[in-house]
């Protein structure tokens, strides 16, 4: 049995303040969420990766980016092993605002997943078509491809430990959220594509999560797919109480 993740994607939002706030109110959504048993995680900014752990040692804590090589010239960006020492264990990757802003591929974003799989990390991995891409029926190609290049020359014992996150760039921050039987149908899709691309039982281990505008009235109707275990939210994970209705939700 897969168990449900919800992972909150702050984005560049909060201050350390903000984030130190928040963690000591995550120790009460951190019970709540066991009881449940559901699975919690945050990823704020760099710069408050530390005060969230310091707030909160118990709460997982994601990086939302990361290099691919471990240290070198290489201006403005951060290592895997500074992220270890502190305690950061999970990282998005290929987030779709990188993608855009940042040129990111899923070529690099299979470096960063090497890379991060070798320091015992997860990487979330985030896969998504474009609007465009949705409306011409390009749903599923550009996801394999995404899949295919990003997942390239792992070992099964790997790729089993990963995360999918399925975000349709069109959903994004925008309210207009993909129907439950989309994100399903493109869950069980990329589940499908794991399986040919590995075996059945990584297909079966991995947690594929939905994203994109999830908010506390429509989770679960999300989660409620065979195929989606868990959500990665944006503007709905950024305060203690709406986090908390997410999870109350699921
Ligand atoms: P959103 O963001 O929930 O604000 O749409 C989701 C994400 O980008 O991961």
């Amino acid at each position: 049995m897969r168990k449900k993740l919800l992972f909150g994607n702050w984005k560049m939002n909060k201050t350390s303040k903000e984030a130190e706030d928040f963690g000591v109110e995550s120790i009460q959504l951190l019970e709540f969420a066991n009881k449940k048993n559901v699975e919690i995680g945050i990823a704020p900014s760099f710069l408050s990766l530390a005060t969230l752990i310091k707030a909160n040692p118990k709460l997982n804590v994601a990086s939302q980016n990361c290099h691919f090589e471990s240290h070198g010239a290489f201006t403005g960006e951060i290592s895997i092993p500074m992220l270890k020492e502190i305690g950061v264990s999970w990282s998005i990757i290929g987030h779709s605002e990188r993608r855009l802003y940042n040129n990111e591929t899923s070529k690099i974003c299979n470096k960063k997943i090497v890379s991060l799989l070798i320091n015992n990390m997860t990487p979330i991995y985030c896969v998504g078509e474009t609007l465009e891409e949705f409306e011409s029926g390009k749903t599923k190609e550009v996801v394999k491809k995404q899949i295919n290049e990003g997942l390239a020359n792992l070992s099964d014992e790997d790729a089993s430990k990963i995360v999918i996150a399925y975000e349709p760039v069109w959903a994004i921050g925008t309210g207009k959220n993909a129907s439950s039987e989309i994100a399903e149908s493109v869950c069980a899709y990329i589940r499908k594509l794991l399986k040919d691309m590995f075996s059945e039982s990584v297909s079966e281990t991995v947690r594929i999560l939905y994203g994109g505008s999830v908010k506390p009235n429509n989770i679960k109707a999300y989660l409620e797919n065979p195929d989606v275990d868990g959500a990665l939210v944006g503007g709905a994970s950024l305060t203690a109480s709406s986090f908390k209705e997410l999870i109350a939700n699921i």
